[in-house]
């Protein structure tokens, strides 16, 4: 029987996953469960076939250039790659994939977590209850905003897009989108498409981030672009920390420009931002928009899939280099 090709799995998964792992490869754990130092990833990496990363591993340009020959595959567990350079990837010959389609439902609700808890106040209310201060009721108390019948502007009408608008769509919002290119009509579902940010930016009550990171969408939510929402609108980040300059979402969140923001990723992560925390008119997580039981193991099996492919001689159905 051929030996099982050595994997290094860089973060603690599920144990359903831990165990299929075990079963089919030579596994390098990280019992401790912290974000390896660059060069504790690259000397962990010296020693095996492939890589099961989560986003806090970043695999830059010098780090792929330091991997050994040995090392073919980087089977991500997210759907985002943008910790991979993934041109050096490809041109050190690595192949590598990502996990789409699974985590799309957990995601769009946490999308909907972030926009009612934005809109509704949900972290005043939550925290003036804890700590003992709910001391005052009237009609005029924690007033927010109903999304019923307001515009939810999707930025980027992939996968996750497309089911947090059609959840959405179940609060009886309607939906606005900008993609490369209008999707066809059983996918747009009556989604309203335009053909520029400015244009969908002046249709978004609610506008909800679901693009990749990348060098062009880096920083598109920015004084600028914050000037096209209507007044007092939401901002919703479920997908990349950098897609936002936080310098001036807090500026607009403390104008009154926006209404209020619901945010699960920060530039800064772990950790966040204190300008923000500071804030009132924000509710906030700490990007946990894959984690439920069922998607973690879904993602935790799609990467063993995509590696049982590589190893077994056939094209990673998730390929992305
Ligand atoms: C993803 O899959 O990209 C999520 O952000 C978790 O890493």
């Amino acid at each position: 029987m051929p030996e099982k090709p050595k994997l290094l799995i860089t973060r603690r998964l599920r144990d359903a996953v831990q165990a299929r792992a075990a079963r089919d490869y030579q596994v390098l754990t990280n019992d401790e469960d912290r974000v390896f130092s660059r060069a504790e990833l690259i000397e962990k990496c010296q020693q095996v076939d492939a890589v099961l990363p989560c986003h806090s591993e970043h695999f830059s340009a010098d780090v792929i250039a330091a991997l050994p020959k040995s090392l073919r595959i980087i089977a991500n567990h997210s759907v985002g790659v943008d910790h991979v350079d993934l041109v050096a990837a490809k041109d050190a010959g690595i192949v590598v994939t990502n996990t789409p389609d699974v985590l799309s439902d957990a995601t769009a609700e946490i999308a909907m977590l972030c926009m009612l808890g934005a809109a509704r106040r949900g972290a005043e209310g939550d925290a003036m209850v804890r700590a003992g201060k709910w001391d005052f009721w009237s009609p005029a108390f924690m007033v927010g905003r109903q999304v019923s019948g307001k515009r939810f502007g999707v930025l980027g009408m992939g996968r996750v897009g497309q089911v947090a608008a059609e959840r959405a769509r179940g609060f009886g919002m309607e939906i606005h989108y900008h993609n490369r290119k209008p999707l066809p009509d059983h996918l747009a579902k009556g989604a309203v498409f335009h053909d520029s940010i400015e244009d969908l930016f002046a249709h978004a009550d609610v506008l909800s981030l679901h693009c990749p990171s990348t060098p062009e969408t880096k920083g598109i939510i920015n004084s600028k672009t914050i000037a096209m929402l209507p007044d007092r609108a939401i901002l919703v980040n479920t997908a990349r920390g950098n897609l936002v300059d936080e310098d001036a979402l807090v500026a607009a969140l403390e104008s009154g420009k926006l209404f209020a923001a619901g945010l699960d990723v920060f530039c800064n992560e772990p950790g966040g931002n204190q300008r923000i925390s500071a804030l009132n008119n924000v509710f906030l997580l700490p990007h946990i928009g894959s984690a439920t039981e069922e998607t973690r193991d879904a993602m935790g099996f799609r990467a063993l899939d995509n590696l049982d492919a590589y190893f077994q001689g056939k094209e990673p159905g998730d390929r992305v280099a």
